[in-house]
């Protein structure tokens, strides 16, 4: 017997409300697997009028019975994680089983306080806008082969050498080119044995305990953080994360062949965010797209800053349909447009006078596009209480028929409020 194995990852530039899909899908399944990003996520989950904002823990942890798995493709920040289970643990929750790849790669104090000073030396026209997480340092040392990995915490000897050895360069470019102050490694050393101690328990083979999981018959989720547009292939580079958030991201970040994911579920807003620098097409910068962060508490889980918000971009969606394989939509937030007379939607973009229907691999060309819209009414009510597609009014359905129409797949979950219970399920 074989279990399902579900990707569910973003469609725009994240915070779509893949941990709200997640943990309602976390019900059906055994394992929930996070295959990438780090402490740059957050990923927002209400259960019974209580909120959790997870950053590494997979959105699967308040299950007790299930397993939940950071994979080797994660960058994990101790002191994130021990407060994240501590925050847990004080509001008296159970947890799921964890298990840590020992091969994730570890996010050091160092990567983080180069993350802050590359930022803040980058020009106004170069700038990321980063979460300061230390992510894209810690993916750059994983890929030079001198980052410490969370096996390497718990074998002093392996680590006092790697450590003496990157702590080098490391405090040569933080003194010679930030002019900052040098990391004592005697103390990062101390501390970095600290944090193993604590992380021991939870450290094992990731891919064979997904492996276990699917051949044992249960479903596994595997959760993408970030999204599409941010992927450091696939995305609008340079402003992008340094990580695979597409579908391919979690075969390698975990361990498991393609052959065995059987869906791909893509999550999208009813409208679209970004937060952080670089081209966004629908973007409104007016009273609209003010509105739209109001109604949709558009603030980041993560860093609290404000995002930019806009219409839902269905050119993009489909690219992230053709990049992903998706097999289905979930869309989140319907509920946010329920007061609009109008709703436009993006069909094509305009660039040097000519019009397409294809997202632009050049982020220099999407800088250029101009949206085409399409214009649908609004429905005008309270969308919150409806269970099911046929209670919802006929104005929101055309607007899910169209999207699936443009995209050519279903739409497969639809949320109507911030809880458990606000989500109309139709096949996921
Ligand atoms: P980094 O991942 O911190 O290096 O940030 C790179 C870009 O990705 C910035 O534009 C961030 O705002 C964006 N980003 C990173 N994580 C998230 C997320 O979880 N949601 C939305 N944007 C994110």
């Amino acid at each position: 017997m074989k279990g399902r194995t579900d990707i569910v990852l973003g469609v725009q530039w994240g915070d779509e409300g893949k941990g709200r899909v997640v943990d309602v899908l976390a019900s059906e399944a055994g394992a929930v697997v996070r295959y990438q990003g780090g402490a740059n996520a957050g990923h927002t989950v209400v259960v019974e009028n209580e909120k959790y904002v997870f950053h590494l823990l997979p959105s699967g942890i308040l299950y007790p019975e299930k397993l939940c798995v950071i994979g080797n493709g994660v960058v994990l920040d101790p002191e994130a994680l021990f407060e994240e289970l501590d925050g847990l643990a004080a509001r008296g929750k159970k947890l799921a089983r964890l298990i840590v790849s020992h091969a994730a790669h570890i996010v050091m104090p160092y990567h983080k306080m180069i993350d802050r000073l590359a930022e803040g030396a980058r020009s106004d026209a170069a700038r990321i806008g980063t979460t300061g997480r230390g992510i894209g340092p810690c993916y750059a040392d994983k890929y030079e082969r001198i980052g410490i990995r969370a096996e390497d915490l718990v074998n002093p000897d392996v680590l006092r050498d790697k450590l003496s050895r990157t702590l080098k360069i490391k405090n040569d470019i933080l003194t010679k080119i930030y002019g900052a102050e040098a990391l004592d490694f005697d103390e990062l050393f101390a501390q970095s044995l600290k944090w193993g101690e604590r992380l021991a328990p939870l450290l094992g083979d990731a891919f064979l305990e997904i492996d276990g999981a699917i051949r044992d018959g249960r479903n596994v989720l595997f959760e993408g953080a970030q999204a599409t547009l941010l992927d450091i292939d696939h995305g609008t580079y340079p402003f992008v994360t340094s990580s695979s958030p597409c579908a391919g991201g979690a075969c390698t970040g975990a361990g498991i062949g393609p052959s065995r994911i059987d869906r791909v579920i893509g999550v999208t807003k009813a409208y679209c965010t970004r937060v952080g620098e670089g081209p966004f097409p629908t973007e409104e910068h007016g009273e609209l797209g003010e509105e739209l962060r109001r109604k949709g508490g558009e603030f980041g889980a993560t860093t609290g800053r404000p995002r930019r918000c806009g219409w839902c971009d269905l050119v993009a969606v489909d690219y992230a349909v053709k990049v992903n394989g998706l097999d289905g939509i979930a869309l989140t937030k319907l509920d946010v447009l329920d007061d609009f007379d109008e709703i436009k939607v993006c069909v094509a973009y305009e660039t040097g006078g000519a019009v397409r229907n294809h997202f632009p691999s050049s982020c220099v060309e999407l800088a250029g596009a101009k949206p085409v819209y399409k214009s649908l009414p609004g429905w005008k009510c309270n969308i919150s209480k409806c269970r099911s597609f046929e209670e919802l009014p006929p104005a929101a359905r055309d607007y899910v028929n169209f999207i699936e129409e443009y995209t050519g797949i279903p739409v497969l979950l639809i949320g109507v409020g911030v809880g458990r219970e606000d989500t109309i399920r139709r096949g996921l």
